[in-house]
C-alpha cells in the first residue's frame, strides 16, 4: 500500500485527487497525511510520497522542511504552479535528496501537445510564422500566465521562452484551454488543447505519484512529465 500525503488537500484539485483515490485507487492508495492552512506540515515528512497542489511558497517549505532532515524522505510530485526563482531553487536541492517530479500539467493530452510543438516549432519558425500563445482559466487562477502555458512557450523556443506572445484570460470557471496560433502572412494554423474535466489533472498526478514510488531512490535532478512517459514507452516496449 502506498502512504500518499497531500499538500492542498482542501483545494479544488486536492478534494478531486481525495475522491479519485477513494473510489479508483483505494486497494493501493491511502491518505495517511494531508495539511490544511495553519497545520505542521511535518507529518507529510512521515509518507512515501507527496502529492502537491498548494502554492509555490507553501511547497517551498515543506521542501525546505525536507532538505533540513535530508533523510529517509518522501518522494514529491510538484504541481504547484507559478513559480518564483527564490522559491524554486529549494526544489532543486530537494531533488539531490530523493526523487522530485514537477509538472505544470498533469495530462498526457498537454504531454503530447507541447511535445508536437517541440518537433514542429522549428519548421513553423524557417517558414516565418509567428507563434502566439492564448490561455484560459478560471477567476479564481492565481498564476498568469499558466505554468501550462510557460511550458509551451519553452517547447517553442527552449533558448527564449519569455519572447512568444502570450495572453491569459481569466474569467467564469473554465478549467484550462490553451491554444497556440502560428500566424503566416496569408494564413495561420492553431493547435490547442481543451481540459473538459479537471479529473484529467488528478488522475495524471496519481498515476505519476505511483510511478514515482518506483523510482531508483536517487536521480540527482528534477523529473518531468517526459521521464515518465518516456517510461511508460520503454515499459511497452519491453525494454529493461
Ligand atoms: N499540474 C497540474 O496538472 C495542475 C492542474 C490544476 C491546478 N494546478 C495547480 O495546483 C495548485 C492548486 O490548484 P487548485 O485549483 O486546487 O487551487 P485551490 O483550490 O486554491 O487550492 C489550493 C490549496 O492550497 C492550500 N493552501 C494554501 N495555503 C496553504 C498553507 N499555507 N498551508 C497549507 N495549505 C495551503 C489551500 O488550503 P485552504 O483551503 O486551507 O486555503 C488549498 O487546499 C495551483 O498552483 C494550480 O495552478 C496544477
Amino acid at each position: 500500500m502506498i502512504r500518499l500525503g497531500l499538500l492542498g488537500a482542501t483545494g479544488r484539485m486536492g478534494t478531486l485527487i481525495t475522491s479519485l483515490i477513494q473510489s479508483e485507487f483505494k486497494s493501493e492508495i491511502e491518505v495517511v497525511a494531508f495539511a490544511r492552512k495553519g497545520d505542521s506540515l511535518e507529518p507529510l515528512l512521515s509518507t512515501d510520497v507527496v502529492i502537491d497542489v498548494s502554492l509555490p511558497p507553501v511547497m517551498a517549505q515543506l521542501a525546505s522542511l525536507a532538505v533540513k532532515r535530508a533523510k529517509n524522505l518522501p518522494r514529491f510530485v510538484v504541481g504547484s504552479t507559478g513559480w518564483a526563482p527564490e522559491d524554486y531553487a529549494v526544489i532543486e536541492s530537494l531533488s539531490q535528496l530523493t526523487p522530485v517530479l514537477v509538472a505544470s500539467n498533469f495530462s498526457s493530452g498537454v504531454f503530447a501537445l507541447s511535445m508536437i510543438l517541440k518537433d514542429y516549432a522549428p519548421l513553423f519558425k524557417k517558414l516565418e510564422y509567428t507563434p502566439v500563445i492564448i490561455e484560459r482559466h478560471h477567476c479564481h487562477k492565481k498564476d498568469a500566465p499558466s505554468g501550462t502555458a510557460r511550458t509551451l512557450q519553452k517547447s517553442i523556443s527552449p533558448q527564449n521562452p519569455d519572447q512568444i506572445q502570450t495572453q491569459s484570460i481569466r474569467a467564469g470557471e473554465v478549467i484550462g484551454d490553451h491554444e497556440v496560433t502560428f500566424f503566416g502572412a496569408g494564413d495561420q494554423i492553431t493547435l490547442s488543447h481543451h481540459a473538459q474535466d479537471r479529473s484529467i489533472f488528478a488522475r495524471g498526478a496519481i498515476q505519476v505519484a505511483k510511478w514515482l514510488t518506483q523510482a531508483p531512490p536517487q536521480t540527482n535532478k528534477t523529473l518531468g512529465m517526459s521521464d515518465y512517459f518516456e517510461s511508460l514507452k520503454t515499459e511497452s516496449l519491453g525494454v529493461s
